[in-house]
């Protein structure tokens, strides 16, 4: 499936996000054994599989992507009065919670401030007070969203971006060292607002590289990664904290629209991307919905290699989100509350997944194979795993025959004709001797940089 692409991205936007297209950002985080998780306490997060995302901040009051400010050399004046015309009176982050639910996404990650430095709380250790609650609306954005979670019961997440382009010592953290130490102070104190005043399951880091060179694990000596989330913990002792801070985390992030590929990956992971091209993650007018189909396929390619999908949505400066892709959200949950059972709750296999052809997920002794295409499908064999297939039924219960031959197990489905072959995943449901155990391992990506 084709999709369109109305902006290029250049320069070093272009390099952040080139950085994980291929696979996980930030690999060979430091270690820190007092900020290691159980398993059994990230169990909630590969449990929930499906998160939406919300970029919105100041760039969506411009529409050219959240890396505006940047990109056009925006002076900081005319770009701070944006914050005049940031907000609505009629809107509300419940909105976002509720297309969460519609979706079908049962935790959520907000930007509470990105690189233009913007903060969407009211907070004391802000920069020059950049932010809602001192401009605009006067409105702290971080704390209706996190009531709005608790009251519907979804988990939440709370993005923060460590670069802050308004500090100089950030492109030149060494020769204006003391201006760097000022943007570090801050981090140090938002960090703990965060925390302290909002109590999120998830920190979700951006941006720790420095004058956007190297990688946020080489610039781990500025941060000090092991004190910051250290003091994240402290409020939080069960905090999920992602890979980007330079600390190695408690899972990894593939970033991108790029297609998922490959075999099943044994450790926690999840996939971020845009329900629009993919070529803005602020609000941008008339940016391309991404298909029904091609959306399902990617959650089905992810879930069934052992990530989550992490969902952005980019509400405009009023904090709307168009009808297109609230209709588009819809159709999604829709999906899941049909099918939900073979995602949520699930694990990646038994069976390794066959590129664009089928993957697989289980839950106790039921096993869900996702076919992508069944026409390819129809010419393979199953290989024979440790456990013995029962039964074989089509999702709605329709019973499948099995032919056990040498080379694998053939499951025999019928022709189907028309429109009941377009459906983006036919699942079938087969009912194993016993249970599947779940193989988790530990793997330290030390990758390159
Ligand atoms: C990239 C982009 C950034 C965006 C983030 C989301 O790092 O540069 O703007 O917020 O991806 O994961």
């Amino acid at each position: 499936m084709v999709k369109r692409m109305p902006r290029e991205m250049t320069g070093a936007e272009l390099k952040s996000m080139l950085k994980s297209s291929i696979n996980f950002k930030s690999l060979g985080g430091i270690k820190c054994e007092e900020l290691e998780l159980p398993t059994e306490e990230k169990q909630w997060f590969f449990d929930c599989k499906v998160g939406m995302f919300v970029h919105w901040g100041l760039y969506s009051v411009l529409g050219h992507g959240e890396w505006a400010k940047f990109n056009e050399k925006i002076p900081d004046e005319e770009y701070n009065a944006l914050a005049e015309d940031f907000g609505s009176e009629e809107f509300h982050p419940r909105e976002w919670v509720d297309l969460a639910k519609d979706f079908g996404a049962r935790y959520m990650v907000m930007v509470t401030r990105h690189h233009d430095g913007f903060a969407l709380w009211d907070s004391p250790g802000s920069y020059h007070d950049f932010t809602s609650k001192r401009t605009g609306l006067h409105r702290d954005y971080v704390k209706e969203y996190v009531e709005a979670c608790r009251e519907a019961g979804m988990r939440t997440g709370l993005y923060y971006s460590l670069m802050d382009w308004r500090f100089p010592g950030y492109f030149d953290p060494v020769g204006k060292r003391r201006n760097a130490e000022l943007m570090k102070k801050e981090v140090y104190a938002q960090v703990e607002e965060l925390c302290r005043d909002y109590c999120p399951d998830i920190l979700w880091y951006d941006g720790a590289w420095l004058a956007h060179q190297g990688s946020d694990t080489s610039s781990a000596w500025f941060w000090e990664p092991d004190k910051l989330n250290k003091l994240a913990r402290k409020y939080r002792p069960e905090l999920l904290i992602n890979p980007r801070s330079g600390w190695e985390g408690d899972f990894y992030c593939d970033e991108g629209s790029h297609e998922i590929t490959g075999k099943i990956i044994p450790v926690p992971w999840e996939k971020n991307m845009c329900i629009c091209s993919g070529c803005s993650w602020g609000w941008m007018e008339n940016d391309p919905v991404s298909d029904f189909n091609w959306l399902i396929q990617m959650m089905v390619n992810v879930v069934c290699r052992g990530g989550n999908w992490l969902v952005n949505i980019g509400p405009d400066k009023k904090g709307k989100v168009s009808e297109e892709i609230r209709e588009r959200i819809h159709e999604v949950g829709e999906w899941l509350r049909k099918y939900g059972t073979s995602i949520y709750n699930t694990a990646a296999g038994p069976y390794e997944p066959v590129d664009n052809v089928y993957g697989s997920t289980f839950c106790k002794n039921t096993v869900y194979l996702h076919i992508l295409d069944e026409k390819k499908f129809r010419n393979l064999y199953l290989p024979y795993t440790e456990n013995e297939i029962k039964e074989a039924r089509f999702f709605n219960g329709e019973e499948i025959s099995m032919s056990k031959t040498e080379k694998g197990i053939k499951l025999l489905l019928p022709e189907k004709k028309g429109e009941q072959s377009k459906v983006p995943d036919t699942i079938l449901v087969l009912k194993m001797n016993q249970s599947i155990e779940q193989k988790r391992e530990r793997i330290y990506f030390t990758g390159k940089e």
